[in-house]
């Protein structure tokens, strides 16, 4: 989510179909930023929660208790969005497309690595989206099926084990820094993809020194981001096999 995938655009069309509300009109800013603090307020309480040792929680709960705090602050009650609404709004977190340059590139590098999954949350949402996209990973690990969750580098370790993989041979790819400095402490190589929906209060310049590879994934073209990366691995291939 956010590194294949576009949840963003995939949220904008289902949130715009919602009955219109004074706060929230589909022409102004107002849907776009709920969703934006949206994301964020999810990040938020999964942080807290892994900092609080608290135990991890199924991302529709997190998802519907964030919306409905953030539909409070805007003065959205139950009459206009109802728990219909709103729990239709939670399922669009499913159903997501992927980045432009996703899926010609996992296409590309499927043919000579595991292309895997490695992400927080259910097991049940990965296929979710996994189906929607149409991204063709080998194999979906997620936080609930390994037992540890992001950026426990046991998480990172298992899903090295279970694939046999030693970490020098695994590359983990991600729009998230902080999941990028957790797989390096493992012995992870590291590439970052920039998107525009995620990491937006990191410093880009610190990602760039922290990582092995910086991969802009911004422009919409079949180049940038992940199909960089493919074209990078493709042409450094033995280079990298060795290292
Ligand atoms: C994964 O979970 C951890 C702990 O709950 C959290 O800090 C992190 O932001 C999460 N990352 C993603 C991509 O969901
Ligand atoms: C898009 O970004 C990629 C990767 O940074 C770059 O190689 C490509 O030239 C860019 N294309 C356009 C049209 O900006």
């Amino acid at each position: 989510m956010g590194t294949c995938c576009d949840w963003l655009s995939s949220l904008l069309p289902l949130l715009s179909s919602l009955p219109s509300h004074p706060s929230l009109q589909p022409s102004n800013t107002a849907l776009p930023e709920l969703a934006a603090a949206w994301r964020a307020g999810f990040f938020a309480e999964i942080h807290y929660r892994f900092e609080h040792k608290l135990p991890a929680e199924d991302i529709d709960v997190t998802h519907r208790r964030v919306l409905d705090r953030l539909l409070a602050e805007r003065s959205v009650g139950l009459d206009a969005w109802d728990d219909e609404v709103r729990q239709r709004l939670v399922s669009g977190w499913h159903d997501q497309k992927g980045w432009p340059d996703a899926a010609p590139a996992l296409e590309k590098l499927r043919k000579k690595f595991f292309v895997v999954v490695l992400a927080n949350g259910t097991t049940k949402l990965q296929l979710d989206i996994a189906k929607s996209s149409g991204l063709p990973f080998h194999m979906l690990f997620s936080s609930e099926l390994l037992g540890f969750t992001k950026p426990d580098p046991e998480i990172y370790r298992k899903a090295l084990r279970l694939m046999g993989v030693e970490p020098q041979n695994a590359m983990m790819v991600a729009a998230h820094a902080y999941d990028l400095r957790a797989a390096k402490t493992v012995g992870f190589k590291t590439a970052y993809i920039y998107r525009s929906t995620e990491d937006v209060d990191e410093d880009m310049q610190a990602v760039q020194n922290d990582v092995d590879v910086f991969l802009d994934g911004r422009n919409g073209t079949l180049e940038c981001g992940l199909g960089a990366l493919a074209n990078l691995l493709d042409a450094e291939e033995n280079d990298l096999s060795t290292r």
